[in-house]
């Protein structure tokens, strides 16, 4: 038998409820907000990728499902959509009309990490980007906003974690302490972290590795090197959260496995997955439009990682479940077209209908109508087609009425919803 792929899944009815929900209450809360809906290519050109999440990080290196299309050009699974939302700004060139944009998306993104729980080799996102907005309010904006959504999904462990990155100017000479500490450290440094330790030290905060974290518990932290106008701007972010009475946790060493960001930089953390720790994470990339040849515009995002949200959500799938209004049990040749033709009718009428179309005995019907938690089945045999009425069941009482068949729908639907 051909199997699933390792690290990608199939999200099956009983499940897919809770995704439904999670999206729809997304969905309308960014909406209220005044998000637009964006929806992107899952493959781009290779380049976009590397260019914006940086040629250094785990996602470049190791994880990104890159391959030549058949022209030879290098081309890439998306491993995030931030990159491709700022590829989309430019290309149509959205800032003309208004630099300041808000787009959310939702969809599917490809890294090829080690598998194991909350960590899938396809995953999902609720991605939320804001173009051309410089205020700290809107970093603290976005952080409420997924407080707000992981509270109206029922999430009771959920806290955010913040962090400023500096600007290019401040980040320099934080750069060079941290490579001085670095270099007193290297015997604990793994591989990757010996080599990155002199391009890119912020990538060794980063790392995961057992040995490597504990040797930069120590290691000096950006948010002391801030200059005065990122420091100005890390005070206002936490001002406007305490505003809002969102608790959260100054977390120093919190870099982040992008390299586009600046100043703010956050993670919304769980107890609740294990190893997997962050449900959400973003910050601002404020030179990334730029870099990618747009104009200097600031932005600002966070992604939510749907697939784990879906885990720790409190919702429950058994009361999400659509459960059909009326099951239809038809019995004997002439019944079944009529009873096809109302079950159709039903549907219409927004009464969610099921019916037997094989030939199957009333009992058989009947138990199948209790095992999909019908709320009413309708019971139409031939004798009854002669009556000219059928028997309406209602499934919790049992009481039992006839209806007629002259305008059964519009009958059955005022006795529903008495
Ligand atoms: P990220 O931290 O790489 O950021 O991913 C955001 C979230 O996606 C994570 O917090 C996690 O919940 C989920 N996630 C990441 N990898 C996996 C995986 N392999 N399996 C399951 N869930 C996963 C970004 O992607 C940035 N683009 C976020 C952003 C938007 N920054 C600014 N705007």
């Amino acid at each position: 038998m051909i199997q699933l792929i390792r690290g990608f899944k199939d999200i099956l009815p009983g499940e897919v409820e809770i995704w439904q929900n999670i999206e729809k209450t997304a969905r309308s809360l960014f909406e209220d907000f005044g998000f637009k809906e964006i929806r992107l290519p899952i493959l781009e050109r290779t380049e976009l990728f590397a260019r914006s999440i940086g040629e250094d990080t785990d996602i470049v290196e190791k994880e990104m499902y890159t391959f030549p299309d058949k022209k030879g050009d290098l081309i890439t699974l998306r491993p995030e959509a931030t990159a491709s939302v700022v590829r989309s700004y430019i290309q149509h060139k959205m800032y003309a009309k208004d630099p300041v944009q808000k787009f959310y998306s939702i969809g599917p993104m490809f890294r090829r990490e080690r598998p194991q729980k909350g960590r899938y080799r396809q995953f999902y996102q609720i991605n939320a980007e804001v173009f051309g907005i410089d205020s700290p309010f809107i970093d603290a904006q976005l952080i409420f906003l997924a407080v707000k959504l992981f509270s109206m999904l029922e999430v009771t462990d959920a806290k955010p974690h913040i962090n400023s990155l500096g600007c290019p100017k401040c980040r320099l000479n934080f750069k060079e302490s941290l490579s001085i500490f670095l270099s007193s450290v290297t015997e604990k440094l793994c591989r990757d972290c010996l080599r990155r330790s002199k391009k890119n030290p912020l990538r060794v905060l980063d790392c995961k590795s057992s040995s490597c974290r504990e040797a930069i518990i120590d290691a000096p932290a950006i948010i002391d090197y801030l200059c005065p106008e990122c420091s100005q701007h890390f005070e206002t972010v936490k001002y406007a959260l305490e505003k809002f009475k969102i608790p959260f946790v100054i977390d120093k060493h919190l870099v982040r496995g992008l390299d586009y960001y600046t100043r703010t930089t956050f993670e919304i953390q769980t107890g609740l997955l294990g190893a997997q720790n962050a449900v959400a994470g973003g910050g601002r990339y404020d030179g990334l439009v730029k870099a990618l040849g747009g104009p200097d515009q600031p932005a600002t995002g966070f992604a939510i990682g749907l697939d784990r949200l879906a885990e720790i959500t409190g919702l429950r799938n058994k009361d999400l479940l659509q459960k059909p209004d009326i099951y239809i049990a038809a019995l004997g040749e002439k019944s079944r077209p009529l009873a096809f033709e109302w079950s159709c009718n039903f549907g219409l009428e927004g009464i969610r209908p099921e019916m037997d179309l094989s030939n199957r005995s009333l009992k058989s019907q009947m138990k199948r109508a209790d095992r999909l938690k019908a709320s009413y089945v309708l019971i139409v045999g031939d004798n009854e087609l002669e009556e000219g009425s059928v028997i309406l069941r209602n499934m919790t009482t049992k009481k039992q009425i006839s209806i007629p068949i002259e305008s059964l729908v519009e009958k059955v639907k005022a006795e529903i919803r008495l």
